[in-house]
């Protein structure tokens, strides 16, 4: 008997709607599945035979037939096993093949028969309900993450033969759906804040004003003078995530297999600090069948790069067109893939290997080896870096001030504010903040009048500005006059978006 039940899988982090076709005949004992399968794949075969012996099912031996479908679709991972198992119980007549129809059935195998997670429920079940399915079968560990779908119903199940008795049972699936859980009281609690951070008036002002555009910040100073503190509380600072956002979020997450079961939603900013000896494929994704990298986990949020100098030129290169598109994409024979990278960049580093450049009482570096050292940072990458501020030492009195610093419940309310007078303005072009904006939207959003005009081109032959940098520039301007409440761009908000880059030409020269 022939029998279809609908599966699902995830290509990058999108769910993908599979069918999975069973036929048992008369003929020679034989069990083969069929169509484009990569090796994994393969081996359902192996996992669904012994896990259907296991749970106590006895199938005389027939001519098993199992095709998944679209056949040019290359099938990747071990989400289809429980739905092949229940497509061959239903093709033996264990099981009504209509209870089946307008369901989708998600979970891995174990030999014993239990049903064992998958990363990118989210995906898969929300791609579901675009089909057109009305409920789904999941592994019980992944039922909070899909009843993050609203409107499907959800069942987790532990086992194959649980499954089985949802199905068989009338009525035992309407009792099982899990309804939709979404506690927006789950603020998010970082459990850092900046009014922890002493002094550091002009790396805090521009913490600020990078967050209230998402631009990109480069910090350099001397050991402990709290670059790395200040990095790890602009989460904090940042707006909550909207509705929208978590969801995008969670489905990164899910196919990098990092969502806590029982927490399923991330509400809180992503921030991602990788260690300088991460793999560039880490770094911006990728690998055979292609996942995420920290970039894409940083979505939304935060990409932190500590000691910046120290990942190796290839890593920091491999960033650059990600930063410009604020995406990745990655080829392979079976496909391209498009991941989400809109995040802020902030980088922290020591001007030398001292650390202490260019102050020459504890700095011995030579001037040619400071140079070096500084030239790890190519320009392109330094262009991209909107914000550039220094973190100098602080001394003994502000470390230990006890002084009413602002809260990052404060500062986060300037930003929110800054952001939602961006989305207004930008609503029409189908971005939400100045970091976004692409030359032409430049163009439109941030008009100059005549003597701001004069004063950008004074300056762009007197710094010899790259356009990219002249854009950043207006850009990071743009931002600085939303924090101020303003619609125009005034020459204070391009004298202080220019104070952003002259460190570099400092340092850099
Ligand atoms: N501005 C500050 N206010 C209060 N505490 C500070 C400040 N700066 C540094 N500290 C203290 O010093 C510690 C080290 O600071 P942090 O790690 O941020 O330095 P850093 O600039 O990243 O140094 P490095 O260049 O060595 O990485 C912090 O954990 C904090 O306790
Ligand atoms: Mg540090
Ligand atoms: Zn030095």
């Amino acid at each position: 008997m022939y029998t279809k039940v609908n599966s699902m899988m995830v290509q990058g982090i999108d769910g993908l709607f599979i069918s999975v076709e069973t036929d048992v005949s008369a003929g020679l004992p034989e069990f083969s599945m069929v169509g484009y399968l990569s090796s994994e794949v393969r081996e359902a075969r192996e996992r669904v035979r012994i896990s259907l012996k296991n749970s106590g099912f006895a199938l005389p031996p027939r001519r098993i037939t199992v095709n998944l479908s679209p056949a040019d679709l290359r099938k990747e991972g071990t989400s289809f096993d429980l739905a092949v198992a229940l497509g061959i119980l239903a093709s033996y007549g264990h099981l009504p093949e209509q209870c089946l129809r307008r369901l989708a059935v998600i979970g891995e195998l174990g030999l014993d028969g239990g049903v064992r997670p998958v990363p990118g429920v989210l995906s898969m079940v929300g791609a579901a309900k675009e089909a057109g399915v009305s409920g789904c079968i999941v592994p019980k560990e992944n039922e909070a993450e899909g009843a993050l779908v609203e409107e499907m119903a959800v069942a987790g199940v532990e086992n194959l033969p649980e499954a089985v008795r949802l199905l068989q049972t009338p009525g035992a699936w309407q009792e099982r759906i899990r309804e939709p859980v979404w506690t927006p009281e789950d603020r998010p609690n970082y459990g850092e804040d900046f009014s922890e951070v002493n002094g550091q008036i002009a790396l805090k002002r521009a913490a600020e004003v990078a967050a209230a555009g998402m631009h990109n910040l480069l910090m350099i100073g001397p050991p402990g003078s709290g670059k790395t503190m200040v990095a790890r509380r602009i989460p904090t600072i940042l707006p909550e995530l909207t509705r929208k956002e978590s969801l995008e979020v969670s489905k990164i997450y899910s196919v990098c297999g990092l969502l806590p079961p029982d927490r399923p939603l991330k509400t809180e900013r992503p921030f991602r600090a990788p260690h300088h000896t991460a793999s560039y494929q880490s770094l911006v994704g990728g690998g055979r069948v292609p996942k995420p990298g920290e970039l894409s986990l940083a979505n939304r949020g935060v990409l932190f790069l500590d000691e910046l100098p120290e990942f190796p030129k290839v890593s920091l290169e491999v960033l650059r067109q990600p930063l410009e598109d604020r995406a990745v994409r990655i080829s392979r024979v079976q496909g391209s893939y498009l991941f989400p990278a809109d995040c802020m960049v902030v980088a922290a580093m020591n001007p030398c290997r001292c650390g202490y450049y260019p102050d020459r009482s504890r700095c011995q570096c030579g001037e040619a080896e400071v140079k070096r050292y500084l030239r790890r940072i190519s320009r392109p990458l330094l262009d991209r870096m909107d914000l550039c501020v220094e973190a100098p030492a602080i001394g003994f009195e502000a470390v230990r001030a006890e002084g009413e610093n602002e809260t990052s419940a404060q500062i986060r309310s300037r930003v929110r504010e800054a952001w939602e007078r961006q989305r207004h303005r930008l609503r029409d072009a189908g971005i939400d903040c100045n970091a976004q904006m692409t030359g032409r939207h430049v163009k439109t959003y941030c008009r100059l009048d005549e003597q701001e005009e004069s004063m950008m081109a004074h300056i762009f032959e007197k710094l010899g500005l790259s356009a990219r940098a002249y854009y950043r520039i207006l850009k990071v301007a743009r931002t600085i006059a939303d924090l101020d409440g303003e619609d125009k761009i005034m020459e204070r908000h391009l004298g202080e978006a220019l104070g952003y880059r002259g460190l570099e030409q400092r340092f850099w020269g």
